[in-house]
């Protein structure tokens, strides 16, 4: 990783080329490494989270897979904590959520990594996408609060390929709509097994409901201002009546809304670095596209509909997870 010293550099390779590969669909390969599939961009930045990342009990981390609504669950949960900063819905303004909850693996890719983090003020909000069982040892230890958000595969599949497409990262050909969907029905795709990903944080809610909360994005969509309520609770930052009274709830839920996010300045233009040092991009207004619940139904067929549906039922059914 840029930023850390050779010796680590060296361990860190030395480690890749001994992973199991398969091909890639964002770079030339993806690497399996403890049951989950990264490429080697994420996968240094893993590495270097799981050595380096010191939790403290006050954080707050954002855990999801890719596409599942994170960019939307930073804004609410960052506007829910900044609420009584004046001014606070203005910080969307200039930055985009990402700017404003930082992700602990793409530290990896920043000047100082360790002082960067160890210099933000507690309470921090952080986000990550690595698997459950893959969190850096302190996170467990901690006992920080962990919010992780849950999506239909199906939107999740087309809203994936429709963002890969973006990335600068793509140094490999780019892979047919048939190949990436054979591939993400097996498991294989960034931190795939989409499945058991999001298991892993549906279990841990079930053990640890006061340390995990599980939000669908379908739920969300359908009911903000519950779920952002409930957020609120878990968070220990309930709403007070009084609040409510004065629209503090509802400004956040028009906050936070695509429409209104997606016209910022700060999302229409410019371009989201994973790391100041690192290699991958993408522009921010990548990460707003439709929004919906059930754009699948204009880009996949009925029978790969029909085929992510059995596997979710399959894997997820008998845990009470269902879309
Ligand atoms: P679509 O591609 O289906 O439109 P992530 O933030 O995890 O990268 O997920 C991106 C998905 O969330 C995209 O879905 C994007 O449009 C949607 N999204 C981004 N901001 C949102 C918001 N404020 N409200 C609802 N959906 C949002």
């Amino acid at each position: 990783v840029e930023g850390s010293d050779e010796r680590t550099q060296h361990v860190q390779e030395e480690l890749m080329s001994s992973l199991p590969r398969a091909k890639g669909w964002i770079t030339d390969h993806f690497y399996e490494y403890q049951d989950f599939w990264y490429d080697m961009h994420f996968l240094r930045g893993v590495i270097w989270a799981q050595q380096h990342f010191e939790a403290r009990p006050s954080d707050i981390l954002l855990a999801t897979f890719p596409k599942t609504g994170l960019t939307w669950l930073k804004a609410l949960t960052y506007s829910i904590l900044n609420r009584e900063r004046d001014g606070f819905e203005h910080a969307f303004a200039v930055k985009n959520p990402h700017e404003c909850v930082p992700y602990i693996e793409f530290h990896a890719y920043e000047k100082d990594p360790v002082s960067s983090l160890g210099s933000m003020p507690s309470p921090r909000l952080l986000s990550t996408h690595l698997p459950y069982g893959s969190l850096p040892e302190t996170v467990h230890r901690s006992g920080c609060k962990i919010v992780c958000i849950v999506r239909d595969p199906k939107d999740v599949f087309v809203s994936m390929m429709s963002f890969v497409g973006r990335l600068t990262l793509m140094n490999s050909p780019p892979v047919s709509w048939y190949e990436a969907f054979e591939s993400f029905c097996e498991g294989v795709s960034l931190v795939g097994p989409f499945w058991d990903h999001i298991l892993g944080y549906w279990k841990a809610s079930l053990e640890h409901p006061k340390n995990v909360l599980v939000v669908k994005y379908e739920d969300l969509k359908r009911d903000t201002s519950e779920q952002v309520r409930r957020l609120a609770d878990f968070l220990g930052r309930p709403f007070s009546s009084e609040e409510i009274e004065k629209g503090i709830l509802c400004n956040i839920v028009y906050t936070c809304s695509i429409d209104n996010l997606k016209n910022m300045d700060a999302n229409k233009c410019g371009v989201f670095h994973f790391g100041a040092l690192s290699s991958a991009s993408v522009e921010k207004s990548a990460y707003f596209r439709r929004g919906e619940v059930g754009d699948w139904k204009n880009h996949l067929s009925v029978e790969m509909a029909e085929r992510l549906d059995e596997i979710t039922k399959r894997k997820l059914d008998s845990h009470g997870l269902t879309f």
